[in-house]
This record gives structure tokens, C-alpha cells and sequence, in this order.
């Protein structure tokens, strides 16, 4: 019996992770290229925000820790959360400063979901 259940637990994931990235797509050709999901994200009022914050100053394409964003993924949204809010707390002595005094818990919860599904194209497609 064991046999059989750990191949479905495994399985059942993977099936649900494929048919969201196909959702992902739209129908749109374009979309699925990681590029122009990137420049699409980009655009959105959150990607604005993140530019406006200073942000991207730090993580976009050109920026110096573009690649750390990708350090979110697979980390539990609440953390991702409190890390904008409060790096330092995470880990003393990064440079990245601390954005509680700026921004509330919902818009760091905005742009946390943003980061989230922005550093998956950032996985996808190297920086140009
Ligand atoms: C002055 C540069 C700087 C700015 C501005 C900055 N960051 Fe960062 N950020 C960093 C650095 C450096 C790291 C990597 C931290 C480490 O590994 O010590 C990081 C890491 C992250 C991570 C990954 C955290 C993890 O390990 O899970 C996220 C998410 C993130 N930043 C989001 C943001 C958002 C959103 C903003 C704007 C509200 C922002 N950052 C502004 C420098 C910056």
C-alpha cells in the first residue's frame, strides 16, 4: 500500500503546478515567454510601486541584487511579508533597508505576492 502512496503524493503536486503555469499563459502567446510576462509584470500598478519604493533601484533587471528576489520563492508569503517590512530583523546588517515606517502591512503583502511571481521569471529567463 506505501508503494502506491507516495508516487500519488508526489504526482498530485506536480499535476496541480502544471496546469497552473498553462492558466499562467492566458492564451496569449506573448505571455509565455518569460520577457514579456516580465515587462507585462512590470507594468502592473505593483510593478510601478515597486519602482517608485526605490525597489528597483536594488532588484530590477540591471540592479545589483536582481537575483536575491528569487530567494522568496518557496518562502511562506507571512515571512516574505515581514521581511519588506522589517529586514533587519531577518538578518542584522543587510542593505536593505527596513520599509515599516513607509508602507503598511497590506501593500508590503501587495508587493510581497508581486515579488513572488516576478522572481519566477526572474528564474526562467537570465538577465539581459
Ligand atoms: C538598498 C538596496 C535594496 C533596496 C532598496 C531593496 N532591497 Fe530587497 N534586498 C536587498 C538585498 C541586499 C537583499 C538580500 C539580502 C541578503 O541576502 O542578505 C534583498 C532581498 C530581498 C528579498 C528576498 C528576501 C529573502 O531572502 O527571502 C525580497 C523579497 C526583497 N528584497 C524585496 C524588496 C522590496 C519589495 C523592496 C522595496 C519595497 C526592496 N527589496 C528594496 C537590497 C535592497
Amino acid at each position: 500500500m506505501r508503494r502506491l502512496v507516495i508516487p500519488v503524493l508526489v504526482l498530485l503536486p506536480l499535476a496541480a503546478s502544471c496546469s497552473r503555469s498553462a492558466d499562467d499563459g492566458g492564451g496569449q502567446a506573448a505571455a509565455k515567454d518569460p520577457v514579456a510576462r516580465r515587462a507585462e509584470l512590470e507594468k502592473s500598478p505593483t510593478g510601478v510601486e515597486f519602482v517608485e519604493l526605490g525597489c528597483a533601484g536594488c532588484h530590477g533587471v540591471d540592479a545589483p541584487y536582481h537575483l536575491r528576489l528569487k530567494q522568496s520563492l518557496g518562502r511562506p508569503l507571512p515571512e516574505v511579508v515581514q521581511w519588506i517590512l522589517d529586514p533587519q530583523a531577518e538578518r542584522p546588517g543587510t542593505e536593505m533597508p527596513s520599509y515599516k515606517g513607509t508602507i503598511d502591512e497590506a501593500r508590503a503583502r501587495r508587493l510581497a505576492e508581486w515579488v513572488q511571481e516576478y522572481a519566477r521569471t526572474i528564474s526562467a529567463a537570465p538577465a539581459s
